[in-house]
């Protein structure tokens, strides 16, 4: 693409905050502390986490910089930077979670093949862009279409850099027309996070986001747009981020089986305290996230603070002042809410919190029934150990 080179080494990449916890280096994926995590409802650029698969590259010429839009439709396309500022701009508040987000947890049961991470890769971000919709209107693409007169269904997301797992081709993605040209669906050629251009590293100048599905569809530095009939056949669709059962190990595996991973479920995470923790006699504060995928609000956080045995339920909030009320216009249905619940802890203790959404899904009690070979998805409930120590504190 003009305007475009990717550096096919690590030796361009760019500045990042000296707080995240790098978990590998080339492809760069880091995750903010816990504590940073939730520190705000919106999270800053510098300690959102990074997750890539190939360098970062680079863009010379913003001027010069076009999608190409083509595929099953009557005339192909290309859309300059121009094109796409001057549609509405949409600010969409949408929590991205990776969906290996807590993997290192799913690993102690049994192995799994993936780049470890604690319970941060996931961020809250205010993205700023176009719709996806009012972009496939300009190329006669109505609202709300499943299927184009040329039989497209599907639209492909290719992007600018290269990866080891498309034999050095372009990372890619797909979601279905019909949720691609729903504008209610708010799914979005972003330009800014967070009120400023994107950076490098989240996917400059221009990315797809995808509210309440998996990021891995939520494709960076977005490089053409393909109308088609399947779903997307690149690697991280077929051969990655799909849910297989336990049974399932690298020995049976037949990727045919499964349907790529979309629609993220309910998951929260205690953010205050570390897995192990030493902590003074009294009154602690657990706090923590809590988010479901499809835009389904939070409808409860219940903290336990014996192992599960019982349960109180913790507050929950969005936005100052604003109450936040699951799936209630005022709440930003794609966006996670932040939890809190004290507690008198006088001796050791498991604390656990789970998250209930507004369909009534709740998250599994044990890791081991949701283990799978990939280590996606575990949204077990989350447990700390809290260990009370009375000297030296
Ligand atoms: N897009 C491109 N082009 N290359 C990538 O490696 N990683 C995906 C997605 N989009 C990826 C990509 C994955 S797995 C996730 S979780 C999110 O981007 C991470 O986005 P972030 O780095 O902005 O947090």
């Amino acid at each position: 693409m003009p305007g475009v080179s990717g550096p096919s080494d690590y030796s361009q990449e760019p500045p990042r905050h000296p707080c995240l916890k790098i978990n590998a280096k080339e492809p760069f994926n880091a995750e903010p502390p816990r504590s940073a995590l939730i520190s705000s409802y919106v999270t800053p650029v510098d300690f959102f986490y990074k997750r890539s698969h190939g360098p970062i590259p680079i863009l010379d010429n913003i001027d010069r910089y076009c999608v190409s839009i083509s595929g099953l439709i009557g005339k192909p396309k290309d859309i300059y930077m121009t094109d796409i500022w001057k549609l509405p701009k949409y600010n969409v508040t949408a929590t991205l979670q990776c969906a290996g987000n807590r993997r290192t947890a799913m690993s102690k049961t049994r192995t799994v093949k993936g780049v470890g991470w604690d319970v941060s890769a996931i961020g809250n971000a205010v993205w700023g862009g176009a719709k996806l919709a009012d972009v496939l209107e300009l190329i006669d693409i109505s609202n709300c279409t499943s299927t184009t007169p040329f039989g497209g269904k599907h639209v492909e997301f290719v992007s600018v850099d290269k990866c080891k797992e498309e034999n050095g081709g372009p990372y890619k993605a797909s979601i279905p027309l019909r949720q691609a040209s729903n504008p209610e669906a708010d799914v979005l050629l972003a330009y800014e996070m967070n009120g400023k251009p994107l950076n490098r590293d989240h996917g400059y100048p221009l990315r797809v986001i995808v509210p309440g599905v998996i990021g891995a569809r939520s494709v960076k530095w977005l490089d053409s747009i393909d109308i088609i009939a399947e779903e997307c056949q690149g690697f991280f669709m077929q051969k990655d981020y799909k849910m297989f059962p336990p049974s399932v190990n690298w020995d049976n595996i037949d990727w045919s089986t499964r349907k790529p991973q979309m629609d993220f479920p309910v998951q929260c995470a205690i953010c205050s305290l570390e897995d192990v923790d030493v902590v003074k006699p009294g009154k602690i504060t657990i706090k923590g996230y809590a988010t479901s995928g499809g835009g389904r609000g939070i409808e409860r956080v219940d903290v336990s603070i014996d192992g599960g045995k019982t349960w109180v339920e913790a507050s929950r909030y969005q936005k100052a002042i604003i109450p936040y009320i699951a799936d209630h216009a005022s709440s930003d249905k794609w966006a996670w809410v932040l939890f809190e619940a004290k507690a008198d802890i006088s001796q050791s203790a498991e604390i656990v919190a789970k998250a209930v959404d507004t369909a009534a899904n709740v998250q599994p009690e044990n890791v081991e029934v949701i283990w799978n070979l990939r280590g996606i998805l575990n949204t077990s409930w989350h447990r700390v150990h809290v260990r009370v120590g009375h000297s030296n504190m």
